[in-house]
């Protein structure tokens, strides 16, 4: 399902980012394209070489490229380019950020602008997983049609036993699979969805109806 598919995945600064190689390998084993954006913060995790290597393209990290020709990295463009984001692993930070509309990095501004569908992997602390402004953020991009896909419970970096942990990359991809093989088998199909009863004629006088539902 995700052969073709135009994937971008958004990097955060989680000690977890290092699962972001894997992500891609799977990613472009099934046949997608990927572009990796990185927040300054995942830089201390894993290296833009390693993403840029296995992603196969340079690694967007800023608005303005490193010279002095003014090109910049258009992120309305790279929204649109999308059809779906992965934000693998996602932050406290960066979730909290991406409730609150701001656009202070190439990754959010590129999230505020993607028509696509979004997939939330969030990693963290289990007591920042926990805590009620995260619950409340992850809540919120629910509501607004993000996928959030559920940490695991387990050991932590921090050596603590709990839920926050980023789940595994084959995971993440069978939930994109399942996500993209869903709406395949809805597409060409013509739906009519009713909110109360029915009557369709049979003649003049009598009719076929239901009751509402
Ligand atoms: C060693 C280390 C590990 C971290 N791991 C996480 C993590 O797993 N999840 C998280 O939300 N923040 C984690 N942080 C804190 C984030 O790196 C920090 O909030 C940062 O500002 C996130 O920025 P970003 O969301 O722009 O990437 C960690 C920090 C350090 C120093």
């Amino acid at each position: 399902m995700l052969n073709g598919k135009k994937i971008i995945l958004a990097v955060s600064g989680s000690i977890a980012a290092y699962k972001s190689a894997l992500i891609i390998r799977l990613l472009i084993k099934a046949g997608a394209s990927v572009k990796v954006i990185m927040t300054e913060a995942s830089e201390d995790f894993i290296t833009p070489l390693t993403l840029a290597t296995l992603s196969k393209n340079p690694v967007l990290k800023d608005f303005t490229k490193d010279n002095d020709s003014g090109e910049w990295n258009n992120h309305v463009d790279l929204g649109l380019w999308a059809d779906a984001i992965i934000v693998a692993p996602a932050t406290a930070n960066t979730i909290a950020k991406m409730v609150s509309g701001h656009a202070d990095s190439l990754l959010l501004a590129v999230y505020l602008s993607a028509r696509c569908p979004v997939f939330v992997a969030p990693a963290m602390d289990l007591d920042m997983y926990k805590h009620q402004s995260t619950q409340e953020n992850l809540e919120t991009l629910i509501e607004r049609g993000d996928l959030i896909i559920q940490p695991e419970s387990g050991e932590l970096a921090s050596g603590l036993i709990g839920e926050g942990r980023l789940t595994e990359p084959d995971h993440i991809l069978e939930f994109l699979d399942n996500y993209f093989a869903e709406k395949a088998s809805l597409y060409g199909l013509k739906l009519l969805v009713s909110a109360g009863p029915t009557h369709e004629p049979i003649d003049p006088v009598r009719f076929i109806g239901n009751h509402s539902s």
